[in-house]
């Protein structure tokens, strides 16, 4: 039986595990990427170990969904970041540079090659055959001291493009049919393998925008062949990378999902949920207030390019906000080149340097009500910064046709030769704002520059054998990150000093919690079904270890918040929670676990009960360490 390119690119990064579905596995790490928002806390975790330098072959910080920076505390993350880069070794990609995952396709991204990232659209890569995952902070940190990345085999799903792109239909609307018919569920843990005839008519900004939005639909990476396609976009770059890199013809599929590119046409997902789509026709006509060009999804210069040549001696309708932010500087130097730029500024769009921006409510917060037309790649509701705003996702010619109608548009009915095509022979190469490592003589005189809100953290240790304390607060079931640690403007800006973000703990479920753990000196969470699903922040789980938890009872646990505890030396445990009550004083006895289960006695009601650990010997390994940094620092000294 043939291979998958995923199990190809596994096979060849191996180190440990059996590579069979299901298995777990651990691969070797070729490249790192961090980003501000998440990569402070990776650079402070990878600082804990006291390496003098990083062990992974490329390592790049990126600045770009803070570039603004509304507190003073963004601005001392972005010193932080920069003097942490030149001491240790990284690359280091200044705020205006552009979006992590645009900068790494053009600068950094190899074929066959992998990469792990603090930001969950790390898989962009996979347009250029690169396996490439998003992972919590003290898996990245880990992974930059030279540590493997473990994980479970994934399935693996073939995404069969044939045909053609019809005029005004994009890559954007082919990933959201793939929503349409995936949902945001539909590949859980699976990675998509993009394949067929169609491939040769998709570029690789086109195959990125599908691998970025892969993301959306729960998958833990995409990826695509490296080809005569792929060849050619290293060329325009002035990158000598040669490559062929593909599945085998007889590769076995979990699940084979077929689309004809020749028949789609423009579609939007609509307010609430990336999966909630539509094609454009059924919506027309739809109010708008802003239109939001942009962001890791559709940032690139063909998407720019093409709104661009929708432009020619017309301008935006008078009612609406129309703005436009570039995923890199390369794209926005090749827009300013070739004249594409000019025509968006004449056509009354308002510029704004490449980074995240209104993707993560970092600026143009929508009004009260209103409905903002956006080429990124969620639109829950808040994450525009506004709870009362609804956003609408489409691609780059649907909203221009859309800031030109006034309404939410189809760009199909544009006339086709509207205006200019644009076409550059080579991509600016310069690179001001990507500064290069030091050598390691001057790197190790470089002081680390820390403000009074970037705190050390303090190194992991092993948790007691005895585990004992009281219920500090007790939750029904389906409790998320957020519930856990608020995100947002409330904490935003405090995600490097983490003993002032632990101070939001169940800030929103009982305020005293904070209080009683740190008099107590810890204690134990007590959850129902389902416990840390969401987004899965590292500071969920950091925030409870930073007061003194080492053990949350659940009746079931989000998988990835699980692993998350666990990285943070938090026994996660199945227990019946039920019994269990608020200020109960337990006792676990960590060292009588056979098959993963250990007793527990509740001196409050006077009864033994038994919990178990559902984890691989790994994992059992890492929490009796203290943690995955822990673990790590011993494997790799
Ligand atoms: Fe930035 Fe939005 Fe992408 S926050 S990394 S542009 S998903």
């Amino acid at each position: 039986m043939g291979l998958t390119l995923t199990e190809k690119i596994l096979a060849s990064h191996q180190v440990q595990g059996h590579l069979a579905r299901g298995s777990e596995i651990a691969i070797r790490i070729d490249q790192c990427l961090t980003q501000d928002s998440l990569g402070t806390m990776a650079w402070l975790q990878f600082e804990s170990l006291r390496l003098p330098r990083v062990r992974c072959e490329t390592v790049v910080s990126y600045v770009d969904h803070t570039t603004m920076a509304f507190h003073g505390e963004n601005t001392d993350d972005h010193f932080f970041l920069q003097s942490a880069s030149r001491r240790f070794g990284a690359y280091y990609s200044k705020a205006g540079n552009g979006i992590c995952h645009q900068v790494h396709r053009e600068r950094f991204a190899v074929p066959g090659q992998t990469l792990l990232g603090s930001d969950s659209h790390t898989p962009t890569a996979g347009a250029v055959g690169m396996l490439a995952f998003g992972a919590g902070s003290a898996d990245v940190a880990a992974a930059m001291a030279g540590g493997p990345f473990w994980m479970r085999v994934p399935r693996v799903f073939r995404i069969f493009l044939e045909g053609t792109l019809p005029w005004g239909v994009s890559a954007k609307d082919a990933a959201l049919e793939l929503l349409r018919r995936l949902s945001v569920k539909g590949a859980a843990g699976a990675v998509l393998e993009f394949d067929g005839p169609g491939l040769s008519g998709l570029n690789v900004d086109e195959r990125a925008t599908l691998a970025n939005m892969g993301c959306e639909t729960g998958a833990l990476s995409s990826i695509f062949p490296c080809d005569g396609v792929t060849r050619a976009y290293f060329d325009l770059q002035g990158r000598a990378v040669s490559c062929q890199l593909a599945a085998d013809a007889d590769a076995e599929y979990d699940r084979e999902i077929r689309i004809d590119l020749s028949a789609l046409e423009p579609m939007a997902a609509m307010p609430g949920s990336p999966d909630n789509v539509v094609p454009v026709s059924q919506v027309e006509g739809y109010d708008v207030h802003q239109v939001y060009l942009g962001s890791c999804t559709n940032g690139s210069y063909t998407d720019l390019t093409r709104g661009a040549a929708l432009l020619k001696g017309v301008h935006v309708h008078d009612r609406l906000d129309c703005i436009l932010s570039p995923g890199s500087r390369q794209v926005e130097l090749a827009l300013l080149e070739d004249g594409s730029y000019a025509a968006y500024v004449d056509a009354g769009f308002r510029m704004v340097e490449p980074g995240c921006h209104a993707c993560i409510g970092a600026g143009f917060v929508p009004g009260h009500g209103h409905v903002s037309v956006r080429t990124i790649n969620r639109n829950w509701f808040g994450r525009s910064g506004s709870k009362d705003a609804f956003v609408i996702l489409t691609s780059v010619e649907t909203a221009v046709a859309t800031a030109l109608a006034g309404h939410l548009a189809d760009p199909r009915k544009l006339p086709r030769d509207a205006g200019k095509r644009f076409a550059l022979d080579a991509l600016p190469r310069e690179s001001v704002l990507l500064i290069a490592p030091l050598h390691e003589t001057d790197a190790a005189r470089v002081e680390i520059r820390r403000a009074p809100n970037i705190v050390s953290l303090r190194p992991q240790s092993p948790p007691p054998d005895l585990l004992r304390g009281e219920v500090l607060i007790k939750t029904g079931d389906g409790i998320s990150t957020d519930d856990i640690l608020p995100a947002g403007p409330l904490t935003r800006h405090l995600r490097s000093n983490l003993p002032a973000i632990s101070m939001y703990v169940f800030h929103n479920l009982d305020r005293t919690f904070v209080r009683r753990a740190s008099e107590k000196g810890g204690g134990f969470i007590v959850g129902g079904e389902n416990f840390g699903m969401g987004v899965p922040r590292e500071h969920a789980a950091l925030g409870p270890w930073h007061l003194g938890i080492r053990a949350v009872l659940a009746r079931s646990f989000d998988h990835a918040f699980r692993s998350l505890l666990v990285n943070n030396g938090i026994w996660p445990l199945l227990a019946d929670t039920s019994d269990l009550d608020f200020g109960d004083v337990l006792e676990i006895d960590m060292r009588s676990g056979e098959a993963g289960r250990f007793t527990a006695h509740n001196f409050t009601q006077d009864r033994s009960f038994t919990v178990s650990a559902d984890l691989s010997e790994r994992d059992l390994e890492i929490v009796r360490h203290g943690g995955l940094l822990a673990h790590t620092k011993k494997m790799v000294s």
